[in-house]
């Protein structure tokens, strides 16, 4: 008989919590498992966590939290998305979709029009197809030492009908996500 209220491989959790450990089980153990050592930035923990099980083991995660951001003359906040991961033998299945729209989901009861990724370059076609949008232009984020420019590309998408990312200089008033 079929259960239909089971959960299907594609469901997402709210995850109460995310550990180093559960990173791990993901992406295993390897010292740079998102490619971004290179950039040798401090990057801030996300607040709010989403994840996929398939028979216990955690195999998809996003987090995100929201972050104070001026853009040109706009004083505003975003929803800062970041740790996306997907474990390596199930990619290319549409995880990462998955988990990213949920947690999207949940941004835009949040209140900040705009979320708001960092990613390597070789991933920008993979968030355009997600509905991301690329930010030509510069980035200052805070480090430990003051503000830097953040060398990996940064990309948007809207939480609300017709938002759209005003022009301007652009500096994230915190660590990276
Ligand atoms: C990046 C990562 C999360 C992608 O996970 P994934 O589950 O393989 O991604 P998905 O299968 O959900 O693909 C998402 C979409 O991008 C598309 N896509 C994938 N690679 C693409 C590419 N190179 N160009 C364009 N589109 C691409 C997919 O076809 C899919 O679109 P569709 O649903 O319309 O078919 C995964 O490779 C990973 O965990 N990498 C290591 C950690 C990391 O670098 N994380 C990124 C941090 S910013």
């Amino acid at each position: 008989m079929t259960d239909h209220f089971a959960p299907t491989s594609r469901t997402v959790l709210r995850l109460t919590e995310y550990t180093k450990a559960d990173q791990t089980e993901i992406l295993g153990d390897g010292a740079d498992p998102f490619g971004v050592a290179e950039a040798g930035l401090t990057w801030l923990p996300k607040k709010d966590h989403f994840g996929i099980r398939q028979n216990g083991r955690l195999v998809a995660h996003t987090g995100l939290l929201q972050l104070p951001i001026v853009i040109g003359a706009v004083e505003t906040e975003v929803v800062g998305i970041g740790g996306v991961a997907v474990a390596p033998d199930l990619r290319g299945q549409g995880l990462a979709r998955s988990v990213v729209s949920a947690a999207l989901d949940h941004a835009r009861t949040m209140g900040p029009r705009f979320g708001l990724l960092f990613c390597r370059p070789p991933l920008v076609p993979l968030y355009q197809r997600l509905g991301w949008h690329l930010l030509d232009q510069d980035v200052q984020v805070e480090q430990p030492e003051g503000p830097v420019t953040m060398p990996l590309r940064t990309m948007w998408t809207p939480l609300h009908d017709g938002a759209y990312w005003p022009a301007g200089a652009v500096r994230l008033h915190s660590l990276p996500m």
